[in-house]
């Protein structure tokens, strides 16, 4: 299937029974969770896996997340012990996603896994999402819905505009809530910030963090320094536009766009990707952005900001 425009499909029965006929057939659509837009495609079949990494262009070594309706789907695909289960217990449905030994009888391809022993697994809560989940009666996988690189989708418009020559389908359900990818756990290490913080995840304290891979040990593989990237070069910590330059607000920094004018972090976090994109497409040759703290989901916030501002 070679579509030369997506059809864009508001939320609803229509749209989730259309996405659910592409999928049985083998095809990957856009569907939005409550993280951002994922890229689906049935996780059984490895063709149309590998349609995926073809259409976003993905270097094979970089594994995807399976999505699965609840925990007992999960557990048919993982192998969970009692730390992961509490996790999954605590945080699904939710933007949490869990690094674990693949059962040998998972039936997943190994294209999903790119070869290793485990598999990332999550529930998601998006309403679409779910839908979808329930029409197919499989695993998804599904990255984000962009072009390896680019920065990740939180609107029907962005894959639109980013992948809408290459793919069939885009459910359109708005403005994802949250904004930025799921923190990804394995054990006690995020291997990637999200909107869940270490706090939240390990009220006792004791997490590690990919950001200091000595701890862990582990990175994902994911986890490129440049991979949130905008076309332009962009400054951090700005106060102030110097020429040529958008700038980013947050809080008490105003810039041409904000974050968050009140300098609330959840609300900067959901508008994190649409600021970028909107700042990628400004006449603007370069972007600066404001401080944000370092704490809370200002970690993520700062964990996707300094990899958009990495040189390529
Ligand atoms: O919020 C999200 O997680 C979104 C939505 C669509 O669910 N998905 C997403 O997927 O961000 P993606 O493919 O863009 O990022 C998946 C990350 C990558 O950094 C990948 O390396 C890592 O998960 N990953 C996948 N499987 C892994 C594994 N077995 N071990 C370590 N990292 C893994
Ligand atoms: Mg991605």
């Amino acid at each position: 299937m070679k579509p030369t425009n997506p059809r864009i499909l508001p939320y609803g029965t229509a749209a989730i029974e259309a996405a659910a006929e592409v999928i049985r057939a083998g095809g990957c659509v856009a569907v939005p969770t409550e993280t951002v837009y994922g890229l689906a495609a049935d996780a059984t079949d490895s063709r149309a896996v590998a349609g995926i990494y073809a259409a976003k262009g993905r270097p094979s070594f970089n594994p995807l997340i399976v999505h699965v309706p609840d925990l007992a789907a999960a557990e048919r695909i993982a192998l969970f012990d009692d730390a992961a289960r509490e996790l999954a217990r605590r945080f699904w449905p939710g933007p949490l996603t869990l690094v674990l030994p693949v059962r040998p009888d998972a039936g997943i391809a190994s294209l999903v896994t790119a070869g290793l022993d485990t598999v990332a697994v999550r529930v998601p809560r998006h309403r679409a999402m779910q839908a979808l989940l329930a029409a197919c009666g499989r695993p998804l996988a599904a990255p984000s819905a962009n072009r390896s690189g680019t920065i990740s989708p939180t609107r029907a418009e962005h894959v639109d505009a980013n992948l809408g020559d290459r793919i069939a389908l885009v459910i359109d359900d708005g403005a994802t809530p949250a904004g930025i990818e799921s923190t990804i756990v394995r054990g006690h290490a995020i291997l990637r910030p999200g909107p869940l913080t270490p706090e939240a995840l390990f009220p006792g304290g004791g997490a590690a963090t990919a950001a200091d891979p000595d701890a862990t040990g582990i990175v994902a593989p994911g986890q490129l320094a440049s991979h949130y990237a905008p076309s332009k070069p962009l400054r951090l910590n700005a106060r102030d536009a110097r020429p040529g330059e958008w700038l980013i607000g947050f809080g008490p920094v105003a810039g041409d766009d904000s974050l968050s004018p009140a300098g609330d972090l959840t609300e900067a976090a959901a508008a994190l990707f649409d600021a970028l994109h909107r700042a990628d497409a400004a006449p603007a040759a370069a972007i600066a952005v404001a401080p944000v703290p370092e704490t809370g989901i200002g970690v993520a916030i700062n964990d996707r900001l300094r990899r958009a501002a990495h040189p390529r």
